[in-house]
C-alpha cells in the first residue's frame, strides 16, 4: 500500500479565513504545523528532546550540589610529605578492597649487616575503597599524564579521599596516625640526605643511630663540643631578640681517620637529628642551587660540608681542564650568610687542610666554633682499646707500655680501630702487632 505524502490544502485556508491577512496566517499556521503529521511529530520530539536535555541538566546540577553538600574531599599531592606517609599507612590498613596494587621493594637492613627485601603492596592507581573508624572513604590514586617531576622523572601523582560530609574529622585521624606509623620506623634512626637537584632526597634507608660513645674523642672534647649544640638549641630567643640570624657554624679539621665524620653521625644521634650532606665539589652545583638548598633543609637537620678545602681547590684545576666546578667560593659565602630561616641551622664542616681556608670562611658567624680533632691521644689509645676489649684492663695496660715505648706517634684512631677489628677477639695478638702501627697504610 503506497502512502500519499500529505498536501496543503490551500482552499480549506482561504475559505475557513475570514478575508483578513491575519486571519489568513493563522489558519495557515493552523494548517500547517498543527494538522501536518510531519510537524507534529517533529515537534513533539523537539519538545521531549529539551525536556531531558533539562532533566539531564538538573540532574548533574542538583548530585554537584548533592555532592558538595554530603561529601568531602581531601587531596594530598605527591609532592607533600603526607603522601608517602598515607601510602605506606594503605599498604598495611587491612580494612581496604583494592584491585590496583602497586609494589615497592624496600631493602632491610639489619644491624649485623644482612639485607633482607620486603614487597609491600600499595594501592596502585586507581579507585579503592576503604573503611576507617566506621566511615566509607573512596581513595582515588590519580597519576596526572602529562605533568613530570623534572627532578626525578616520575610524573606528578595525587590521592583524593573522599568521604561523607559528617566524617571529615577522620581526614586529621588518618593523616596523624600515617605520620606516626612512618616516623615510627624511622624511630631511633638518622635520616642521611643528599642533594638531587634542587631538593633533599633521603639517601638509602634510614641508618641505626651511631651512639656518641663509639666515638672516642680526646677528654672531654666531645662533652665541649656537644654541650655547645645544646646551649645553641636553646637559645632561639637570645638570637631573636639581638637580631642575631640563628645559626651556628662548626669546623672540625685534623688529619684523616681522626673520627671527623662519624663524630657528627654521632651529635646529631644525640640530637636526634637528621643529616644533610653536601659535596661542594659536584660539578652540576650552581650558586643558586646551593643557595636553595641551604635555604630548604629539611627540619631537624644538621648540614655537613665534608672536606670544604678541596671544593675550591678542584675547581682551579678543573678550569685548566677546559670546565669548571659551578660553585663558587663567594656563592658558599653568600650561601652561607644567607639562610635566613627562622629554625635554627647547623653547620659542619670538616677538613684535613684548614690552612687551605680562605679566613673569609672562618669568620665567626660562619664559623663560630674550630675543634681539632687530632690523631689519637694516649687517652684516646687506651678508651679505644678498652672498647675493643671490654674492661680488659690488665691487657690494656701492656698495650699501652708497648705504645709508649716504641714512641708511636701520628697514630690515627682509625688505624686503631682496624688493628683492633683485625684482631677482634685477641688483644695479645693485636699488642704483638703493635708496629704496624707505625706504617699507617699498612694492610696487615
Ligand atoms: N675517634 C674515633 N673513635 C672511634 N672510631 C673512630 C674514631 N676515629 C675514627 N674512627 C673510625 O675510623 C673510621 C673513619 O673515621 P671517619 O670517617 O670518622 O674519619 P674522618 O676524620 O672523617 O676522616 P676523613 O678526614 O678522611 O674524612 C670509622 O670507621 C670510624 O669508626
Ligand atoms: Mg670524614
Amino acid at each position: 500500500m503506497s502512502q500519499q505524502a500529505p498536501t496543503i490544502d490551500f482552499d480549506k485556508i482561504r475559505s475557513s479565513s475570514d478575508g483578513s491577512v491575519s486571519g489568513m496566517m493563522s489558519s495557515a499556521f493552523e494548517e500547517v504545523v498543527v494538522n501536518n503529521p510531519y510537524f507534529a511529530a517533529g515537534g513533539g520530539l523537539m519538545l521531549l528532546g529539551t525536556g531531558l536535555a533539562l532533566t539531564r541538566q538538573a540532574v548533574i546540577r542538583s548530585s554537584g550540589l548533592i555532592y558538595r553538600q554530603l561529601l568531602v574531599d581531601l587531596e594530598i599531592p605527591s609532592k607533600d610529605k603526607s603522601y608517602l606517609w598515607f601510602l605506606e599507612w594503605m599498604s598495611q590498613y587491612k580494612h581496604r578492597s583494592s584491585r590496583h596494587l602497586s609494589v615497592e621493594t624496600n631493602f632491610v637492613q639489619h644491624n649485623n649487616g644482612a639485607v633482607t627485601t620486603k614487597f609491600s603492596l600499595v594501592p596502585g592507581p586507581g579507585k579503592h575503597l576503604i573503611r576507617y573508624k566506621g566511615a566509607f572513604m573512596l581513595v582515588n590514586r590519580e597519576r596526572s599524564g602529562k605533568l613530570i617531576d623534572m627532578t626525578n622523572g616520575s610524573p606528578f601523582e595525587t590521592v583524593r579521599l573522599t568521604t561523607l560530609y559528617r566524617d571529615r574529622y577522620l581526614f586529621s585521624d588518618l593523616l596523624t596516625e600515617a605520620k606516626t606509623m612512618a616516623l615510627k620506623i624511622r624511630e631511633g634512626k638518622t635520616v642521611i640526605y643528599t642533594s638531587w637537584g634542587p631538593e633533599w632526597r633521603p639517601f638509602g634507608q634510614p641508618r641505626s643511630k651511631r651512639l656518641m660513645g663509639s666515638v672516642i674523642l680526646d677528654e672531654g672534647l666531645d662533652k665541649m663540643i656537644i654541650e655547645d649544640v645544646q646551649d645553641f638549641l636553646k637559645s632561639g630567643e637570645w638570637y631573636h631578640n639581638r637580631g642575631i640570624p640563628y645559626r651556628r657554624g662548626y669546623l672540625l679539621y685534623g688529619p684523616p681517620g681522626s673520627g671527623k665524620t662519624s663524630f657528627i653521625q654521632a651529635v646529631a644521634g644525640e640530637l636526634d637529628y637528621n643529616i644533610c650532606i653536601l659535596n661542594l665539589s659536584e660539578k652540576n652545583l650552581t650558586d643558586d642551587r646551593l643557595n636553595h638548598l641551604m635555604n630548604h633543609i629539611p627540619d631537624r637537620s644538621i648540614l655537613v660540608l665534608e672536606d670544604v678545602d678541596a671544593a675550591f681547590n678542584k675547581r682551579e684545576q678543573s678550569s685548566e681542564q677546559g670546565y669548571t666546578s659551578g660553585v663558587t667560593f663567594s656563592g658558599l659565602l653568600n650561601a652561607l650568610d644567607g639562610v635566613a630561616s627562622a629554625e635554627e641551622c647547623i653547620t659542619f664542616m670538616t677538613t684535613n687542610h684548614p690552612e687551605k681556608l680562605d679566613p673569609a670562611l672562618l669568620r665567626p658567624g660562619r664559623v663560630d666554633l674550630k675543634v681539632l680533632i687530632g690523631n689519637a691521644t694516649e687517652y684516646q689509645v687506651r678508651n679505644m682499646f678498652l672498647k675493643f676489649y671490654e674492661n680488659d684492663e690488665q691487657n690494656c695496660d701492656i698495650f699501652m707500655k708497648k705504645f709508649k715505648e716504641l714512641g708511636l706517634k701520628d697514630v690515627s684512631t682509625a688505624q686503631l680501630q682496624g688493628l683492633f677489628v683485625y684482631n677482634k677477639r685477641d688483644p695479645t695478638a693485636a699488642t704483638a702487632m703493635i708496629e704496624t702501627l707505625k706504617r699507617p697504610n699498612d694492610a696487615f
